[in-house]
């Protein structure tokens, strides 16, 4: 298989996803009657039409399909089909715009209509979906050559757009987690809603804000997490340093609930959220900074942030917040209206921690937020780290970087392997021998 394919294929399977998060959302209203979120689906649809009119799109029209219509003529029926159909994609968004703008002020029907529209888009892009993979792609990998091949290969695999570069792969895997992070209950990734209830566990951790027994996680038969104990008193700023692969990313994932434990039990302020959906955790007050920062590119930092206190619907708070976080961060309100694709690493680190934050969590959790960052901009996030505990907020912060973690934190963890094997106030990890070997170069 040419990579072109694998690359139009796994673009295909983020649209799809995003098909069944609107479908997802589009569902959760029938049943309420309430006015679409604007920002959400206004989000959505700026998202999936920079994707799909600007990148996707036209790298098919301009490469694969007329390739395709030289090589095999009995392919235009259907190409004429797909490209009508491309053609018509900005008037379709346009249209669920306007809809979407009636909905939010207008009547019960103007919210039906919205619906309506809604589900016609989603069917409609599913067909074109169809189409391509059933039609167009066995066609292209019989009739075209080699020389065909190299030139919609290049076409696919070099991006020179600023905003739709090799980044927007990650974004858009990542889009549909983070929007059902966003998202009303009923968005969470299928874990049941039942918490278990043991009182005399829930006491024994009444005063840790995080507590962690026994965890284990895997992916298939790989485990990522062994038998996990960790705790984290409020107002606390806890490090967890390991290698590459340790499982940091893992343990993170499963406090925030976008990765299932297969053992053991995660209590957040003396409850039990280990089957809890990672939604309800962002409103118990857990918030997530994702590893490689993962801001919408595409979307301007203002939007990026009020994405972040989504589930907070039209709290007058919102606009208070974005101010504090501007103060805390001046760079974001330089930058307000730019999209946030062009910031640098640092100011994307920045805006995550920001957008984060906007969720007014009680418990925020940071995946290396020093990743490939500048000596002096690594020092100017760990500033932020310690300004944000100085707040009051408690913070876990997972790190490659052990020496910038550790010298922040109050406590810290060894992970390796998936394994707790170290535990201590950050200042004696600092000073340990094996600690100095394994992780500080020394
Ligand atoms: N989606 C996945 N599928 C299979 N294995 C995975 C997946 N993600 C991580 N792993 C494996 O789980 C282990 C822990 O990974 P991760 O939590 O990402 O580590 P870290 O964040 O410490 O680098 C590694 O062995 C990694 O290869
Ligand atoms: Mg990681």
């Amino acid at each position: 298989m040419t990579e072109a394919v694998q690359v139009i294929q796994s673009e295909h399977a983020g649209i799809w996803r995003l098909m069944a998060t609107i479908d997802q959302l589009n569902q959760s209203l029938a049943g309420a009657d309430v006015a679409p979120d604007r920002d959400l689906f206004g989000a959505i649809f700026d998202y999936l039409q920079s994707y799909t009119d600007r990148m996707h799109h036209p790298k098919e029209d301009l490469f694969l399909f007329r390739a395709l219509r030289e090589r095999a003529p009995e392919s235009h029926p259907v190409l004429d089909e797909l490209q009508k159909e491309h053609a018509h994609g900005p008037a379709a968004m346009v249209r669920l715009r306007e809809l979407l703008d009636h909905a939010g002020s207008g009547e019960a029907n103007d919210r039906t209509a919205f619906r309506d529209a809604l589900t016609t888009y989603v069917n409609n892009q599913r067909e074109h979906i169809r189409k391509e993979e059933t039609q167009v792609l066995p066609l292209a990998k019989d009739v075209l050559t080699e020389a065909d091949w190299r030139v919609i290969n290049e076409a696919f695999l070099t991006n020179d757009d600023p905003l739709f570069g090799q980044r927007v792969k990650a974004e858009f895997r990542d889009l549909h987690r983070r929007i059902a992070n966003l998202a009303p209950a009923p968005m969470g990734l299928g874990l049941s809603a039942e918490p278990r209830s043991e009182p005399a566990a829930a006491d024994r951790a009444a005063e840790a804000m995080l507590d962690i027994q026994d965890l284990s996680s895997h992916y298939g038969r790989i485990q990522a997490l062994d038998g996990v104990e960790l705790r984290v008193a409020p107002g606390e700023l806890v490090a967890l340093v390991g290698a590459n692969g340790a499982g940091k990313t893992t343990l993170l994932r499963s406090i925030s609930g976008l990765q299932p434990a297969t053992g053991g039990a995660i209590r957040f302020r003396g409850q039990d959220i280990t089957r809890v959906p990672a939604a309800r955790r962002v409103r118990m007050g857990i918030s997530q900074v994702p590893e490689g920062r993962q801001v919408f590119g595409p979307l301007s930092v203002e939007d990026n942030l009020r994405l972040g206190a989504f589930h907070r619907g039209r709290d007058k708070g919102v606009a208070t917040d974005l101010e504090r976080m501007f103060a805390m961060f001046p760079i974001l309100e330089q930058k307000r209206k730019q999209p946030a694709g062009t910031l640098s690493g640092g100011q994307q680190q920045m805006l995550a921690m920001a957008r984060a934050l906007m969720a007014r969590p009680s418990l925020l959790l940071l995946d290396e937020p020093s990743m490939g960052l500048a000596p002096l901009l690594v020092q100017e996030i760990f500033n932020a780290v310690a300004d944000l505990k100085r707040q009051g907020i408690t913070l876990f912060l997972v790190e490659q970087n052990a020496a910038a973690a550790l010298a922040v934190a109050d406590r810290g963890y060894v992970i390796e392997t998936g394994r707790v094997v170290l535990s201590g106030a950050g200042s004696e990890l600092l000073a340990n021998e094996e600690v100095r070997k394994a992780y500080l170069g020394m």
